[in-house]
């Protein structure tokens, strides 16, 4: 629906079913802006649109109203938070650590801290921006999505157990995970070539369905995301599936 009015070309919007009205101001949007747009307003709204059918009562609810309302800047949409929430909730029985790559301010940590059970949750950041880019393929600078500190993060999780956080520049600190397995990955780094170094780390350690998740697959400002996973998975049997908002889940065979 966003896709509709790219890169300048205007075309035309597919026409509506007679039983669906779409806002004009949703056929105005394109991918990119739609990108821009805050989270925190697309969270809120899908929250607002979510609530008339779903019960507020439910866990998810409260633990969204406490990470993105109350605490505020996670750098997921309200949708992407459901898909590692739901995620984590079903890996239990599947042997292994759960891991995060692209930490930032914890937020997303945060909701997996609150689902993992007594996994171990090993937390990768430089604490300090992306380390590095290709700017033949993304317009991203070094050092840019610089989130909280180590310490801060480390505060911030501090009531949660089992949780390491490995702060410098991963894959320079997965050293202490090499000889572990894991049921759940979230790739959050942005970039081509630490989704690629996640990817090539983390999918010889996944247990046999264990799940890797990656943010911004389908982000138009992260072009480097899809580039990493296509060609990664282009010679495996593992099929990635493109989730709603931004996501693609890989679970291994
Ligand atoms: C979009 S943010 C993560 C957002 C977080 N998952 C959330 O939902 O709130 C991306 C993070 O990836 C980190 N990052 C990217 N490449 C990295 C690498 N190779 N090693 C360590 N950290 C990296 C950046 O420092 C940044 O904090």
């Amino acid at each position: 629906m966003f896709g509709w009015k790219k890169r300048g070309t205007h075309l035309p919007a597919p026409a509506a079913s007679k039983d669906v009205k779409i806002p004009e101001v949703a056929a105005q949007v394109t991918g990119a802006e739609m990108y821009r747009a805050s989270y925190a307003d697309l969270t809120l709204g899908a929250f607002i649109e979510s609530c008339s059918v779903a019960s507020v009562e439910e866990p998810f609810f409260s633990l969204f109203k406490d990470i993105n309302l109350n605490d505020g800047s996670i750098a997921m949409s309200f949708r992407e938070m459901w898909n590692l929430y739901r995620l984590a909730q079903k890996i239990g029985g599947i042997a292994g650590d759960v891991a995060e790559l692209g930490v930032y301010n914890g937020r997303s940590a945060k909701l997996l801290c609150r689902v993992k059970g007594h996994k171990t949750l090993h937390l990768f950041d430089t604490f300090s921006g992306l380390p590095q880019v290709s700017p033949d393929i993304e317009d991203f600078e070094v050092g840019q999505i610089r989130g909280d500190t180590y310490d801060q993060v480390k505060g911030y999780l501090s009531e949660f157990s089992e949780v390491e956080i490995h702060p410098g520049m991963f894959p320079d600190t997965a050293n202490p995970c090499k000889d572990k397995v894991f049921s759940l990955v979230n790739l959050d780094a942005d970039t081509y070539l630490s989704t690629r170094d996640g990817l090539e780390f983390f999918y010889p350690r996944m247990s046999q369905s264990g799940v890797i998740l990656a943010h911004d697959y389908r982000s138009p400002h992260c072009p480097g995301v899809r580039k990493a996973v296509d060609e990664f998975f282009a010679d495996k049997p593992e099929l990635p599936v493109e989730l709603w908002d931004t996501q693609v889940v890989i679970v291994k065979h």
